[in-house]
């Protein structure tokens, strides 16, 4: 695993959005994964105005997000759907871009469906993660075991409250998402996890120090060969 600790915010972002560049540059098809939440933000920034200046091209590129919310409506401005049209679709041009399917009649199904459709993609180059303040990466909750495939997931009280700023009350934060599973993420050839801020100093110290639990689901990366940690001073704080 790789670490790299930056003074700012700003840096942290470009610096996942040099990654995203170089892979883009190098495999005009790559298929991307990606993620949502306040970590992503400054690289999909970089990402939309490097397309827009004629610098990245995502034509042939596809896409997976790692996660989405049961029970809320596509068209929800807090489904993962919305975010990921706001803050990168609509700026970029990408081939094809895919979320699960957060309302599908049949979960298992639909869980099943995404992981094949992300084989069938010949599986995900370069994955960007955030991490949960509980060391959770997409949607992968602390608990007794790694999941391997897409599965649907019951949030703990610590992401429902993390999630919460995004909605006008507790009471809409959905209590259930769809995520990519510890497999998939694992199955990715290169990984980038982001973190900034002093919030996410122990998820981080836990998941590059501690033990390679399913109590810290970000642990798993170290047995990862491609990882890099991209940190400002306050995540990385603790290391
Ligand atoms: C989002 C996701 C989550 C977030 C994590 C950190 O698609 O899978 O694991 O990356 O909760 O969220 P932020 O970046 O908002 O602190």
């Amino acid at each position: 695993m790789q670490i790299h600790v930056y003074d700012t915010v700003e840096q942290v972002g470009r610096a996942a959005a040099l990654l995203f560049a170089a892979r883009v540059t190098e495999k005009p098809d790559s298929v991307l994964g990606l993620a949502t939440g306040s970590s992503p933000l400054g690289c999909y920034e970089q990402l939309r105005a490097w397309h827009r200046e004629g610098l990245l091209d995502f034509s042939k590129c596809v896409s997976f997000n790692l996660d989405e919310y049961c029970g809320l409506p596509e068209a929800h401005p807090c489904s993962y759907h919305a975010f990921m049209k706001e803050h990168l679709f609509d700026g970029v041009n990408l081939k094809t871009s895919y979320l699960p399917d957060g309302n599908a009649p049949d979960m298992t199904a639909e869980c099943r469906r995404y992981d094949a459709a992300i084989r069938a993609a010949g599986g995900i180059d370069l994955q960007l993660l955030g991490i949960g303040r509980n060391g959770h990466i997409g949607f992968n909750e602390p608990g007794d075991r790694f999941v391997y495939g897409t599965h649907v997931v019951d949030l703990t009280p610590s992401t429902i409250q993390a999630n919460r700023r995004f909605f006008e009350s507790e009471d809409e934060v959905p209590r259930r998402a769809v995520s990519l599973g510890i497999g998939g993420i694992m199955a990715a050839k290169e990984i980038v996890l982001i973190a900034m801020g002093e919030d996410k100093a122990q998820a981080v110290y836990d998941a590059v120090h501690g033990d390679v639990t399913p109590r810290v689901q970000a642990s798993v990366l170290r047995a990862h060969p491609h990882t890099v940690f991209l940190l400002d001073r306050e995540a990385a704080k603790k290391i």
